[in-house]
């Protein structure tokens, strides 16, 4: 770490909280000058730190810049190998991780974005990704196991994000299956895993989990083609202290715990409760096509059972599925 990311780190843990400059240089073991440039430096990358001559510097209680200190100090202590990047602006944090992940970066990289340029969606949709409204996050894993479980690491990670969403926000978050999280009847967030396979070892050689969470109102709203769909966490285009730190902390040490033991499917449970498509009329999308099915129950392995128009009963692990028609 350098002087800044530990200046950056002190005042995240002493939010609101006047620190001088001496205090802060003998703590890193820096001069007051070396202080002084992280801190102006903090500044200039928007940082609210407000300096007081002879008393010290105060980064504001408000401040929601997403870093990795100020997410680190969310994290239990049983929390994964995570090691988080922070970026104002990215193509894709799944993009950027795969190529990362192809060059051996190692289980935990963990990416996240103010913004993203070309966000993607499953099914090759775009993922719209404004600047500071959401939290796009991308988190690099290596596990054992073959590519048909690799369904359970999206499907546990949407029990992550809905449980975070409850605790931090306080929001009833349910799944539609199988990757998207929804507050009341619009979509807040969406789940995309990648992975590469191992051809020789018949596993995966990584996975790349992709989370994106509107959390704010976008300014001027959503646009046209989302807004009947697309919701936001908040109804507001302010952000709570700390609140998208919190959301994403509190997603990490939700998903390590599950992912750490995944062959246990301690989310299963949760998963299945959390659904708002079983018990339900549906549409199932395929080519071209759009059938109506009555969804019966979701398995142990997170495969949705529909009832079709005709009496016949099937297993879905996979598609697009919809309590709509359009
Ligand atoms: C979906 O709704 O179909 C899935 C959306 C996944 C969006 C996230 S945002 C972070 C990561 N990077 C991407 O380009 N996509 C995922």
């Amino acid at each position: 770490m350098n002087v800044k990311q530990e200046v950056l780190n002190i005042f995240e843990t002493n939010k609101g909280t006047c620190i001088s400059g001496a205090q802060l240089a003998a703590q890193l073991g820096v001069s007051r000058n070396a202080v002084w440039k992280a801190v102006k430096s903090l500044q200039e990358e928007g940082y609210r730190i407000t300096a007081v001559t002879n008393k010290g510097y105060t980064l504001s209680s408000d401040n929601d810049i997403l870093s990795p200190q100020s997410i680190s100090k969310y994290l239990t202590d049983d929390a994964g190998p995570f090691n988080i990047e922070v970026y104002k602006t990215i193509s894709s944090t799944n993009s950027v991780l795969k190529s990362l992940a192809s060059d051996g970066a190692a289980e935990g990289k963990v990416i996240i974005s103010g913004e993203q340029t070309q966000g993607r969606g499953r099914l090759n949709r775009s993922f719209y990704s404004p600047m500071g409204t959401g939290i796009y996050m991308s988190i690099l894993l290596r596990p054992k196991m073959t590519a048909a479980d690799s369904l359970f690491i999206t499907t546990s990670a949407a029990v992550a994000v809905a449980e975070a969403i409850e605790a931090i926000a306080e929001k009833d978050a349910k799944i539609k299956w199988v990757n998207d999280i929804y507050c009341g009847d619009k979509k807040v967030s969406g789940i995309l895993t990648e992975a590469s396979l191992d051809l020789e070892g018949g596993g995966l050689e990584y996975a790349v989990l992709g989370i994106g969470i509107n959390v704010l109102q976008p300014c001027g709203g959503f646009p046209e083609e989302l807004k009947d769909i697309a919701t936001s966490v908040f109804n507001d285009t302010n952000c709570p202290a700390d609140l998208k730190s919190k959301l994403v902390a509190a997603i990490l040490n939700r998903f390590w715990n599950y992912y750490k033991c995944i062959e246990n499917k301690a989310f299963l449970k949760a998963y299945i409760q959390r659904s708002m498509i079983v018990g339900n009329e549906i549409y199932i999308f395929g080519n071209n096509t759009c059938e109506q099915a009555f969804a019966t129950k979701i398995d142990d392995q997170c495969r949705l059972w529909v009832r079709m128009q005709d009496g016949t009963e099937k297993a879905l692990s996979s598609g697009e599925v919809s309590i709509r028609k359009g």
